[in-house]
């Protein structure tokens, strides 16, 4: 029997390409796992009106953890339009499966590295090195929104004077998203930036928030933090407001350290990292619960080159490297990632992206070439 049970989940779009990049390096690498697949993605939406099928359910639950490519999330007036015609007008509402993944397990850390590997000419500055701490399952992506809105919340909500100006609007004319955070939620998530923080001899922490403006909820995720930090004196603690560190990301990132922030807010700012290390196709994430986890690369499923092997696996092959943190593998860990880092040092065989060539066109190398270069160097 195989050491290691892991559901393999390509989803949709270039999810699938990397996943097969991925594959070359683990077998290269023999890792000693059976690869158990498992439905996810816009064609079980599509077809089953379940873009997340109870059987993958199932499954998450028999394997040590998942590996995830990427997939396809739209607007709810396009999922509709896209819905096999003996599902439509069935009342079914897509919801983004990955974050369904997320609240369904308990996967309450997002961690995404955005290191900048020498020699990448995409570096925006080479001495860059943060992990973002993005909290997982609350915030606005605890699915509680309306339109219309019911009556009865309507009313509550009028009780509030602030809401005057929308009640002159009429009920019919308001929807509703909710931003919904537990002093828990704030105190795991910033207890996990400081740990982080503590063993890997990183300096600073900086939380992420807008508490000037979202009184209540950046308030508390505030004061947590704030009460978090006194148990590690020997970082830095630092605050910022999403906005302002938008500008300073771009002015001065070699302060940032670890950043750590709520869901939304968390993944804006994950992009904006991801931006200064070489842009999406080098940023890996990891979703993490108390049992369970589920790697991802932070990008989407760029439907447009899907099967056409031309994305950068980067991102898909640093997400196996944290993979392999989690399940206590230091060895292989070490060696992926030494590997990937020559391949972006020696710059011989790269994807579109880094070339700056369109994708496809001579001159780029494609996505199961550089997972077979990375191989060679493992
Ligand atoms: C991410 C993505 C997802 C998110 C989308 C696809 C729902 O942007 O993982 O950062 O918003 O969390
Ligand atoms: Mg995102």
């Amino acid at each position: 029997m195989a050491k290691y049970r892991i559901a393999w989940m390509p989803g949709d779009g270039v999810g699938n390409d990397v996943m097969d990049a991925a594959k070359i390096v683990l077998d290269a690498l023999k890792f000693d796992a059976e690869y158990v697949p498992a439905d996810i993605g816009w064609e079980f939406w599509c077809n089953e009106g379940d873009p997340l099928p109870q059987r993958t359910l199932d499954i998450l639950k028999e394997t040590d953890c998942a590996l995830f490519g990427a997939i396809t999330s739209k607007p709810n007036d396009e999922a509709q339009q896209e819905l096999a015609p003996e599902l439509q007008g069935k009342g079914l509402v897509y919801f983004s499966p990955i974050v369904r993944l997320r609240q369904t397990f308990n996967l309450h850390t997002n961690m995404r590295p955005c290191k900048a590997y020498p020699g990448n000419p995409l570096n925006y500055r080479d001495d860059v090195d943060q992990v973002v701490f993005r909290e997982n399952t609350e915030g606005s992506y605890g699915g509680v929104e309306f339109f219309p809105l019911p009556e009865s919340v309507y009313d509550a909500l009028c009780l509030n004077p602030k809401m005057k100006p929308w009640k002159k609007k009429g009920l019919e004319n308001v929807a509703l998203s909710t931003r919904i955070m537990s002093k828990q939620g704030c105190e795991s998530i910033c207890r996990q930036a400081f740990e982080f923080a503590r063993t890997h001899g990183r300096k600073r922490v900086t939380l992420v928030e807008k508490p000037n403006v979202l009184r209540e909820t950046g308030g508390l995720m505030t004061r947590v933090f704030r009460s978090v930090a006194k148990d590690y004196p020997g970082i830095e603690q630092d605050e910022a407001n999403i906005d302002a560190i938008c500008m300073w990301m771009l002015k001065n990132p070699q302060f940032y350290d670890v950043l750590v922030a709520e869901n939304m807010f968390g993944d804006i700012i994950s992009d904006l990292c991801a931006g200064l290390v070489g842009g999406l196709g080098f940023a890996s994430a990891a979703n993490i619960g108390d049992e369970y986890a589920v790697f991802e690369p932070t990008h989407g499923s760029a439907p447009k080159y899907a099967g056409k092997h031309v994305v950068n696996p980067m991102a898909m092959l640093l997400t196996v490297k944290l993979m392999f943190d989690w399940l206590k593998e230091p060895d292989l860990a070490t060696r992926l990632e030494k590997a990937v880092a020559t391949v972006i040092e020696e710059n011989k065989v790269a994807t579109y992206d880094v070339r700056g060539v369109r994708a496809g066109q001579p001159g780029a190398n494609s996505t199961l070439e550089v997972a077979e270069e990375v191989a060679r160097k493992l």
